[in-house]
Formats: structure tokens, C-alpha cells, sequence
């Protein structure tokens, strides 16, 4: 990134696109989206995934693209420069953002665990999945191992982001090619295994009496957590664009690459699973103690396994500094602090709530100190700050957003800053008015109402 008046920009159009991307695309795709495809019934779960991302996933996105490229500022200031009434958008982002940066650290912690473990302890991991899955989170004592790469992630991040912007830039321009390309090598060989057909025609058979309103609201709310939406990161991203980029493809562009990236994860872990005739788990047990038993079922199993971990570790990494810039920007940039400070803050809190994260999973639950996963009507505070992000502040996010946009800065202006004051073609400019105005806050306003009712039953 260079700086002009000031502002740092991104150094050239794929660093902005990359960087974008490597926000987006991250443990949501690969860690949740293959489980909510099997659970939420395959293909016809596909369908509406889809149909969800090209209509409330791309508008919300421009929305924010516009807002930050607009007043290149950070969330709050940007808010507060359009309307100061609506600052507090930002500051709800932030605060999101920081939520899911606490846990996200942790889990992508355990992406480094199991690297570590696929080098130098694979037959442990083999000799049952789900008991090394579970003595990691602290079957049998306390979980230091998951603590200490859960703070080693967190320590990292931190460091990413200390050296400025720039280091987003540069990171992701490396990782995001290489994690594309893993990624359809795993996919290949997953989907050329002995058996994968069936897993195959489960992702491609449309069946759409699988569909009910739990999965529709699940489709909606992994695809605002996969996009990076609702938290103001793509505000804050856009911020670093010049006037001349399109933000229009760029939009297109960021949107399409998440999307393949959790579709080429669906197809490479589904058609694994029914190969190996591994029943899929959800939730965190998916990516990590399920997947063990399929790579321990395929030829060069621990290289591969081994590979899919750091590709699990890239996507996190990229996403986790653009979440943590976002709550540093705000600290700096709003409360005046210095960036060393703000940096270290978090980091302290980050590591509190994480600890308690991690601890919350098992630890917590065979000590009797926290309620147990059972019966679910107490959730676990593992569950309860997913819940708390995913069903509740990041659509909540969302739907101020586009309410902004719709109803208060006014579509026509979002669209003029999307063109360039016209420069750049728009031919949906006014199915993009329509829908940021009333789709979308009749959507979004749905998931949420849904999520309060239905509450931990929506995962
Ligand atoms: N999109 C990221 C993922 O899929 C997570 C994320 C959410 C990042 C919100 C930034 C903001 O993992």
C-alpha cells in the first residue's frame, strides 16, 4: 500500500481483491459451510445458498464498499461522516467484529494443533478421532495445547496487523493463490475416491422438501458470516481504494471467489465423508475429528490432512488480521489511542474470552463449572458467542447497513459512488436500489426475528 494525503491505499487492484478475499473467505467456508450443506439436505441447500449470496450477499456488499471507498475512513468515521447520527453502526460493527475475533483466534488455533499433530503424531490422531478431538479441548485436563496455539494464532495476527495494512496486502497476495490451488487439488482427489460418487449426487440432487425455513435462515446467515458482512471489515477495506477502482467488479469478483471457495469445500469434504463411510459431525467435530477419519482412509492421508490443516490455517489468518484491523482502526483512528496500545488491549481481552472459549467446549462442562451442551436450552458459552454473532449482531449489522443506505444516504448515492460518478457501467444499478431498499431489510429483518425465535436451534 502507498500512502496519499494521509491515507494508505492499497498498491494495486489484485492487493485490494486478494485482501478482500482473504477476509472472506476463511474457517466459515471451509470449517461451517460443508457441515450446514449436509445438514440443511445438499443441493437444493446449494440452490438457496446461492441465490442468497448473487442477491442480499452482493448488495450488502456494495453498500459497504461504497460507504468506505466514499469517505475512506474506517467503520465509524465513515458512518459519521455521511450522517452523524448513524455513527453508531460502526461502533456495533466493531464490536461484532471483536466478538468473533476472541473465538475465531481459538479456532484457528486448533488449525495449527492438528498441523502439528498430522507432522509428528498422526497415529494418535488415527487411533480415534473423536477422543484426540475431544482431549485436545480438555477431555483429560486442562487444554494447554489448544490454549498455547489458540495464543500462538492470536500472537500472530497481532503481528500481521503491527505491520500495518501493508502486511494484510502482502500476506494475502501469497496465501490466497496458494490456498485456491490446494484447495482444487483436495477437491479433486476427494471427488476421484472409490465411493465419492454418492457424495456427489447428494451435493447435486435437488431436493427441495429438505428446505424449510431453518435452512433458509442458516443459508442467510453463513453467507453474511462468509462474506464479511455485517461488521463493517469491508467498509474499512474500501476505505484504502482509490477513485478509480470499479467497485462494481469488484464486488462481483470478491463474492464469486468466497462463494467457489465454500463450494469447493462442500466438494471436497462431502464426497470424502460418504467415501469413507464417515458420518459427517457438525460444528467444530466436522472439520477436525470427522476429516481425520477421511484422510485416515486415503492413500498419502497424513500429507494430505497435513495440507489441509495449513490450508485451514490460511484461510483463518486472513481473516482474523482483517477482523482485529477493524477493532485497531477504530481504537486509533476514533479513541486517539497509538496503535502498539490498541493492539496489546485487545490482545488481552481477546485472550480472556478465548481462554474461556476453549475451556467452555469440554473442560468446563466435565468440571460441572458450566452448564452442559445437553438439552440446549442452556447454550454454552462456545455456542452462545456464535449465536450471539451469527443469529444476532452480524445480520442486525447488516440490516442498519442497507436500512442506511436505502433509507437514509439514499441508493442513488451509493450507486454514483459504485460508477465513479458514472465511469464505470452499472447495468443492475436499479434492481440494486430496489433491493438494498426493501429486500433486503425485509430479509435480514426476517432472520433475525426468526433467530430470536427459533433461537439455538438455527445453527
Ligand atoms: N468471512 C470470514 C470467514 O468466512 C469470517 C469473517 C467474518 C471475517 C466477519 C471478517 C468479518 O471465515
Amino acid at each position: 500500500m502507498s500512502t496519499t494525503e494521509n491515507r494508505v491505499e492499497f498498491s494495486s487492484k489484485l492487493g485490494f481483491i486478494l485482501s478482500a478475499a482473504g477476509s472472506a473467505v476463511g474457517l466459515g467456508n471451509i470449517w461451517k459451510f460443508p457441515g450446514k450443506a449436509y445438514a440443511c439436505g445438499g443441493g437444493a441447500f446449494l440452490i438457496i445458498y446461492l441465490i442468497i449470496v448473487a442477491v442480499v450477499g452482493t448488495s450488502v456488499m456494495m453498500a459497504e464498499f461504497t460507504i468506505g471507498r466514499k469517505t475512506h475512513k474506517g467503520a465509524v468515521g465513515a458512518l459519521r461522516e455521511l450522517n452523524s447520527k448513524y455513527a453508531w453502526i460502526g461502533g456495533l460493527g466493531v464490536l461484532t467484529g471483536f466478538i468473533i475475533v476472541c473465538y475465531y483466534c481459538q479456532v484457528g488455533g486448533w488449525a495449527m494443533y492438528y498441523i502439528a499433530a498430522y507432522i509428528t503424531d498422526v497415529k494418535t490422531v488415527w487411533a480415534d478421532p473423536m477422543a484426540y478431538f475431544l482431549n485436545m479441548l480438555g477431555a483429560n485436563g486442562l487444554p494447554i495445547g489448544a490454549l498455547g496455539w489458540g495464543f500462538v494464532f492470536m500472537v500472530l495476527t497481532a503481528w500481521i496487523i503491527s505491520h500495518g495494512t501493508a502486511g494484510i496486502e502482502k500476506m494475502s497476495t501469497i496465501l490466497m493463490p496458494v490456498l485456491f490451488v490446494m484447495l482444487i487439488g483436495l477437491m479433486i482427489r476427494s471427488c476421484t475416491l472409490p465411493g465419492a460418487d454418492e457424495g456427489l449426487k447428494y451435493m447435486l440432487h435437488v431436493d427441495f422438501s429438505t428446505i424449510n425455513g431453518t435452512a433458509i435462515l442458516t443459508a442467510l446467515g453463513q453467507a453474511f458470516f462468509s462474506l464479511s458482512l455485517g461488521m463493517g471489515v469491508m467498509i474499512t477495506y474500501a476505505s484504502y481504494l482509490s477513485r478509480e477502482d470499479n467497485l462494481v467488479s469488484n464486488t462481483a469478483i470478491v463474492c464469486t471467489l468466497d462463494t467457489l471457495v465454500a463450494l469447493f469445500a462442500g466438494f471436497m469434504i462431502i464426497p470424502a465423508v460418504f467415501a469413507t463411510g464417515i458420518a459427517p459431525g457438525m460444528g467444530g467435530a466436522f472439520g477436525f475429528a470427522t476429516l481425520a477419519g477421511v484422510f485416515m482412509a486415503i492413500p498419502g492421508g497424513q500429507f494430505i490432512g497435513m495440507l489441509f490443516y495449513f490450508l485451514l490455517f490460511f484461510a483463518a489468518i486472513t481473516s482474523s488480521t482483517s477482523i482485529l484491523e477493524g477493532c485497531v482502526a477504530f481504537l486509533t483512528e476514533e479513541k486517539g489511542m497509538q496503535r502498539k496500545t490498541a493492539l496489546i488491549g485487545c490482545c488481552v481481552i481477546m485472550e480472556i474470552v478465548g481462554i474461556l472459549y476453549v475451556l467452555s467446549q469440554v473442560y468446563m462442562n466435565l468440571k460441572g463449572i458450566w452448564i452442559s451442551r445437553e438439552g440446549l436450552q442452556y447454550p454454552i458459552f462456545g455456542d452462545f458467542l456464535e449465536y450471539l454473532t451469527d443469529r444476532l449482531l452480524l445480520p442486525l449489522g447488516a440490516f442498519v447497513t442497507t436500512f442506511f443506505v436505502g433509507w437514509v444516504w439514499g441508493p442513488q448515492n451509493s450507486i454514483k459512488e459504485a460508477t465513479g460518478d458514472g465511469r464505470n457501467k452499472f447495468a443492475l444499478a436499479p434492481a440494486y436500489a430496489f433491493i438494498v431498499k426493501f429486500i433486503d431489510p425485509i430479509a435480514i429483518g426476517a432472520i433475525i426475528v426468526a433467530g430470536m425465535v427459533f433461537g439455538m436451534a438455527i445453527s
